[in-house]
């Protein structure tokens, strides 16, 4: 099959989350299978200059106010299908956020234009021959794509949805209905209008053939108003064609083998080596307890807030703590306060440093992943790879990739990290309480660093599963 995968970022070209991550495995894990995967993404800047043998395969004149034209070309094995139009995308910034950190005014039409070009995509092929069967969309930004499709009465491509986080629904004031070229007719209830303003991500949810989310418990979740964010009721209605596929993560990027100081769960010993590097790293001594970390967005969802208030217990059990992340101001200065206020025993750097955080999965012995909601999570994933255990909220992906370590999973010898429930301050404290008790019985925490580095965390099963999913689509 040919797919058409439609993104805002995707690795190795941009990334701001877990989304870039996902877009960039896919199109890989698709050709063991004999699947072609091409990636429709935003031409930002210099990224197109990143292409080789960079051919134009698509154009139009007046693209949402401007010329625009698509270029086709590999990047480190991934096909892109780059949409340059300069008017909405060679701007400094990042993806979404004007330099200042606003998002861009113009967010709506920018990915509209992105969905326009690839719903042209879907039903008329590139200059180059090229057809898709399948065109797959991720998130808000995509939402538009199947809606348009729907609207010209498309029955030649199958579409799929997927969310990656419903938090995020792509919101614009119904007088942009024009301006996003969307028929004035759709904006009710059951079409693309969401409490008064036209969102995006319903937009997708509503017309596309078939909806994934990316873990089955979040698949679940989404069915509830505490998550499903006002859009529960349609994903309800929806359940039948809604699928819950758990994420992957790269294995050779992600490999304890070829880190800076490798181990293997062979060879667990070596690991002391990558943990004495971290340390020096953050400026946190030496001590006999876990050296947690935490490689993430500042924000709500992943509730870090509730660690700083649990910190001064962890560090009188013997804890240390490594922070890497940004995001809310007001997150970012209480964790650098934090590594004033406790030199030695807790380290931060504010920022993106993608080698940094390869480092912190290497040589921490604990992932601190206390979410709110998270509808996969890579970072367990990574800390599970690398024997640095997840201990995270039981909730959406978290819930179902870490195996609690209760009396009967140690029994039984698979317990793989430590989850909590509900997300509090209370169940959080507890949690890390314990710990800091189980790391200390090192036979215990030896076989769960074991089990860990044993759980397959690639894309194996999951292509498989969007594989089958694009297939039954096609009938
Ligand atoms: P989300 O997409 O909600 O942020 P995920 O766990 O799916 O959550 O993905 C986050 C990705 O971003 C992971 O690959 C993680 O390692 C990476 N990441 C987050 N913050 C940072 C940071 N400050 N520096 C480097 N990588 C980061
Ligand atoms: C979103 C979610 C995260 C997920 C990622 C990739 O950013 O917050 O949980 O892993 O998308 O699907």
């Amino acid at each position: 099959l040919n797919i058409l995968s439609v993104t805002s970022e995707c690795v190795p070209l941009i990334k701001t989350g877990g989304l870039a991550d996902v877009a960039g495995a896919l199109p890989k894990a698709m050709v063991p299978l004999g699947h072609r995967m091409r990636v429709l993404m935003p031409a930002y800047p210099g990224l197109a200059a990143r292409l080789e043998d960079a051919r134009e395969v698509w154009k139009e004149d007046a693209l949402f106010g401007g010329p625009a034209r698509v270029l086709a070309g590999t990047v480190d094995g991934v096909e892109f299908l780059l949409l340059d139009a300069a008017h909405l995308f060679d701007r400094n910034g990042g993806p979404y956020l004007s330099p200042e950190g606003y998002d861009w005014p113009d967010n709506p039409e920018r990915f509209a234009a992105l969905c326009w070009a690839a719903a042209q995509i879907a039903q008329s092929g590139l200059s180059d021959g090229w057809m898709p069967d399948v065109l797959h969309a991720h998130d808000w930004q995509a939402g538009l794509a199947p809606a348009y499709l729907r609207f010209v009465g498309n029955k030649r491509v199958k579409t799929l949805m997927t969310i990656h986080n419903i938090a995020f629904q792509g919101l614009a004031p119904p007088e942009r209905l024009a301006s996003l070229r969307l028929p004035p007719s759709a904006f009710h209830a059951d079409d693309l209008e969401y409490y008064g303003q036209i969102s995006t991500l319903k937009a997708g949810l509503v017309h596309a053939d078939a909806i994934t989310t990316v873990s089955p418990t979040y698949a679940a979740e989404l069915m509830r108003p505490e998550f499903g964010m006002g859009l529960e009721g349609l994903i309800a209605a929806r359940a039948g064609d809604l699928h819950g596929i758990l994420n992957g993560i790269d294995l050779e990027m992600w490999n304890p083998e070829t880190c800076a100081n490798p181990y293997s769960a062979k060879t667990l010993k070596k690991k002391a080596a990558a943990s004495s590097a971290l340390r020096d790293r953050f400026g946190l001594t030496q001590t006999d307890g876990p050296l947690a970390i935490v490689v993430s967005r500042l924000t709500g969802q992943k509730g870090l807030d509730l660690l700083p208030g649990l910190l001064p217990d962890f560090i009188a059990h013997g804890g240390s703590l490594a922070v890497l992340g940004s995001g809310d101001a007001g997150l970012e200065a209480a964790y650098s306060g934090l590594a004033n206020e406790y030199p030695g025993k807790i380290g931060v750097h504010i920022g993106y440093d993608e080698e940094l955080s390869h480092a912190m999965f290497a040589g921490g012995d604990a992932v601190l992943i206390p979410s709110r909601f998270e509808p996969c999570g890579l970072t367990q994933l990574y800390g599970l790879r690398f024997g640095t255990l997840p201990v995270v909220a039981a909730t959406g992906g978290l819930a179902d990739t870490v195996i609690h370590a209760n009396d009967a999973a140690l029994d039984r010898g698979v317990a793989t990290g430590l989850t909590f429930h509900p997300t509090d301050a209370t169940a959080f404290a507890h949690c890390l309480r314990r710990l800091c008790t189980l790391f200390a019985d090192r036979q215990a925490w030896t076989k769960m660093m074991q089990n860990a580095m044993q759980q397959p965390v690639g894309w194996d099963k999951s292509s498989a599963r969007y594989a089958a999913l694009y297939q039954d689509l096609i009938g």
